[in-house]
């Protein structure tokens, strides 16, 4: 990809109006799953799949919250970088928005309320953003696939077709909110027309490398979880599995300081110093228990 190293275009914008009247003072994607706001989950998968320059993408009304939660990104060791998305005019807009961002690089877009793990997730993310050419969406098995974009596989796990909220379904396959691209896609989303949504839909975008035989799948079988939080319910659920695991485990999921201790992009004695407050809180705490491991002891 004419040396480019691929980067991160996070999407946290929209007014999050089906978890009202939760949204209506603070973003959705500063809601707690569980012990962490949510936005940490989607950071952590571009993290795991080594993307270390990132565009946060936010509506204008909360990019403020966004900066104080976030900063630029060096206690992580990454960097972070802010646009707006004026009107919730669709995933695939992103793109558009961060083109100048991207300047000719390979992307990885995430939707800021999604959650995944599972095992070899970290392998799945590494693989799909070593792609050069093309892009590189996953896909779930999941009960509603109505609900999500869905992608219909043929015997060799390869896509026929993909649909945007079908109301009749083939394929139980619903497509995550993390897409790999490469640096074709800004230019790919401006060609998109509004669909009946009024949204420049991601399954278009999807589509149109569908077509052009440049669209590779990444099957999650079982022993993945994938949560998309943008209900009341959902976004307990997640929180309750990310209590139930983190409880049993005493490890925790989606927490970026790990994950950056772990690739040495930071030191422990950084991890401490940027702790805004004492070991009050069972995160601090965390972090404390975690930087005194050593790092070629974790995976
Ligand atoms: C969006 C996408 C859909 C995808 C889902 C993942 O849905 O349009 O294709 O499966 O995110 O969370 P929306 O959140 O707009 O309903």
């Amino acid at each position: 990809m004419k040396g480019k190293l691929r980067k991160g275009v996070l999407l946290a914008g929209g007014n999050g109006t089906r978890l009202h009247p939760l949204t209506i003072g603070v973003s959705k994607h500063l809601l707690p799953v569980y012990d962490k706001p949510m936005i940490y989950y989607s950071l952590s998968l571009l993290m795991l799949a080594d993307v270390r320059e990132i565009l946060v993408i936010t509506c204008p009304k909360n990019q403020a919250n966004f900066k104080d939660l976030l900063g630029d990104g060096s206690q992580w060791g990454i960097q972070l970088n802010y646009a707006i998305q004026d009107e919730p005019n669709g995933i695939a807009e992103a793109l558009i928005i961060a083109e100048d961002f991207l300047d000719g690089a390979p992307s990885c877009l995430v939707l800021g309320d999604n959650l995944l793990y599972g095992h070899s997730l970290t392998m799945h993310l590494k693989k799909a953003g070593a792609q050069t050419e093309g892009a590189t969406i996953l896909a779930c098995h999941v009960t509603n696939p109505s609900a999500y974009g869905v992608v219909d596989l043929d015997g060799n796990d390869k896509p026929i077709t993909i649909t945007e909220k079908p109301s009749k379904t083939t394929s139980h396959n619903a497509v995550p909110g993390i897409y790999f691209y490469d640096e074709t896609a800004p230019r790919k989303a401006a060609s998109l027309t509004r669909s009946s949504r009024g949204e420049l839909e991601i399954t278009d975008l999807n589509r149109i490398y569908l077509e052009q035989n440049q669209l590779d799948v990444c099957l999650l079988n079982q022993g993945f979880t994938w949560f998309d939080t943008g209900t009341h319910a959902s976004l307990n659920e997640a929180s309750d599995f990310i209590k139930a695991v983190e409880k049993r485990m005493g490890l925790k999921i989606g927490c970026p300081e790990e994950i950056a201790y772990l690739k040495r992009w930071v030191t422990a004695e950084a991890i401490i110093a940027n702790m805004q407050t004492n070991l009050n809180s069972d995160y601090n705490k965390y972090l404390q228990y975690m930087v005194n491991q050593n790092p070629d002891n974790h995976q």
